[in-house]
């Protein structure tokens, strides 16, 4: 194991109507003023958003509000919201939402106490001051709850690209599993293949004899496995909503990749295709990850025919290896397809056409030497290839 040093001090406040908490928990950490920042509607059609204003009213804490974040959030709100929070004064951002809406109110955050453009942050330099962040979170998928992290798809170019740094980690995040039950199933099967992806990143390691965090991701893959068809099925199961909602949490807030390399290979993949047909993430990690291992496997087979055996339950086949990984890649390609989600390139949008720019952004875009690192290192050819198996 690697050393490491792990810092996650978000306070969670977890299960039925949390939500009332939401003033009690900003003045806890110190708001006065509120930036409430949110979707395209979906929290205005619940009535959750009446419910959060009511919440801070009855603390006294004023408030104004920023809506229409789009899923593959876009750097346009971002300077608007930092203008916003400049003349208002804001001293809280509450984000009420999913991932999208997370990671543009971190940007937001982000640029907020910063001199230079907000998109700095998202060319590497790390985030080291911002405004404080509370979450209300209302589908498990991203794990930025939890996460030091946020990506935002810059306008002029469609690059996609993440920032990160401690300074931008929710001081609290509200969950309440009711409130995903009104998610459409593709959403919500989107979510599940997405928190999957963050587990699979992290699996996916040089690192040796990791044994507590490899058991610990697969613990939570098979608890994805087990839950998911059982929410697809009936949306409004409280119980298996409450434990994919933490363990989408537990999947990305880095308490199972501690001490490890990892991947993220697949996470860059899909990004370019997420900010090229704007399809959601989850959907596009679905089409990416079976492309992603089927090509990259042999680099180290036995960690893809331990997670075979131990997940999807392959047999061992100790002559042949690969025939046990390539096994548990395709259970896994069908559990997404069982939930949903789609197979190729068709299901989401793209175009075979498109690969070269697909490329060159992947691996060029946004100052990168033409390589991608991770469990493999990628270059320009291994990619076209990569996205060629997906067509
Ligand atoms: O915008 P509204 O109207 O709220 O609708 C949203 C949106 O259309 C809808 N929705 C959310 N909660 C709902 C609901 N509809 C009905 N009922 C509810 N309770 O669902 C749609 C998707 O929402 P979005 O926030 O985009 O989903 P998600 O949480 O999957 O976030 C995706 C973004 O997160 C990034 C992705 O790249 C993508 O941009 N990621 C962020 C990470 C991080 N910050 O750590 C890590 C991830 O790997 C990921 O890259
Ligand atoms: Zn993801």
């Amino acid at each position: 194991m690697q050393n490491f040093t792990f810092y996650a001090p978000t306070y969670f406040v977890f299960g039925k109507d949390t939500e009332k908490q939401a003033g009690s928990m900003v003045k806890q950490f110190g708001g006065t003023k509120v930036l409430i920042h949110y979707g395209g509607g979906s929290v205005v059609r619940s009535g959750l958003l009446d419910r959060v204003k009511a919440s801070l009213e009855a603390e006294g804490i004023s408030y104004t509000e920023l809506g229409g974040v789009k899923p593959n959030p876009r750097s346009g709100l971002v300077y608007e919201g930092i203008k916003l929070c400049k003349e208002e004064k804001v001293d809280f951002i509450l984000a009420v939402g999913g991932g999208s809406t997370i990671d543009s109110s971190k940007a937001i955050a982000s640029g907020v106490v910063y001199d230079g453009d907000f998109w700095d942050f998202y060319c590497g330099k790390p985030i080291e001051k911002a405004l404080p962040v509370g979450t209300i979170l209302t589908i498990a998928a991203a794990g930025s709850e939890g996460s030091p992290d946020s990506v935002i798809t810059r306008e002029e170019d469609m690059m996609k690209r993440g920032a990160s740094g401690n300074a931008i980690r929710p001081r609290f995040s509200i969950l309440n599993p009711a409130l995903t039950q009104t998610l459409p199933p593709y959403q919500t099967a989107a979510g599940i293949t997405d928190i999957m992806a963050h587990l699979y990143e992290r699996y996916l390691t040089n690192t040796e004899e990791v044994e507590v965090t490899d058991r610990l991701i697969e613990a939570l893959l098979l608890t994805m496995k087990h839950e998911g068809p059982r929410v697809i099925e009936d949306p409004n199961n409280y119980e298996a909503r409450a434990n994919i909602m933490w363990a989408g949490m537990m999947a990305h807030n880095n308490s199972c990749g501690v001490g490890r390399s990892q991947d993220w290979n697949s996470h860059n993949i899909e990004h370019e295709l997420s900010a090229l047909y704007d399809c959601a993430h989850g959907a596009g990690l679905a089409v990416t990850m079976p492309a992603v291992f089927r090509y990259v496997m042999n680099h180290n087979v036995m960690r893809f025919a331990q997670v075979a055996t131990r997940v999807w339950g392959c047999s061992m086949d100790f002559a042949h290896p690969e025939a046990t990984a390539l096994e548990g890649i395709a259970k896994m390609q069908a559990f997404f397809t069982s939930i949903g989600m789609p197979s190729d390139f068709a299901g989401i949008g793209a175009k075979e056409e498109d690969i070269p720019t697909l490329v060159e952004n992947l691996c060029c875009g946004n100052g990168r030497d033409g390589t991608i690192s991770g469990f493999v290192t990628l270059d320009k050819e291994d990619c076209t290839r990569i996205y060629k198996m997906m067509v």
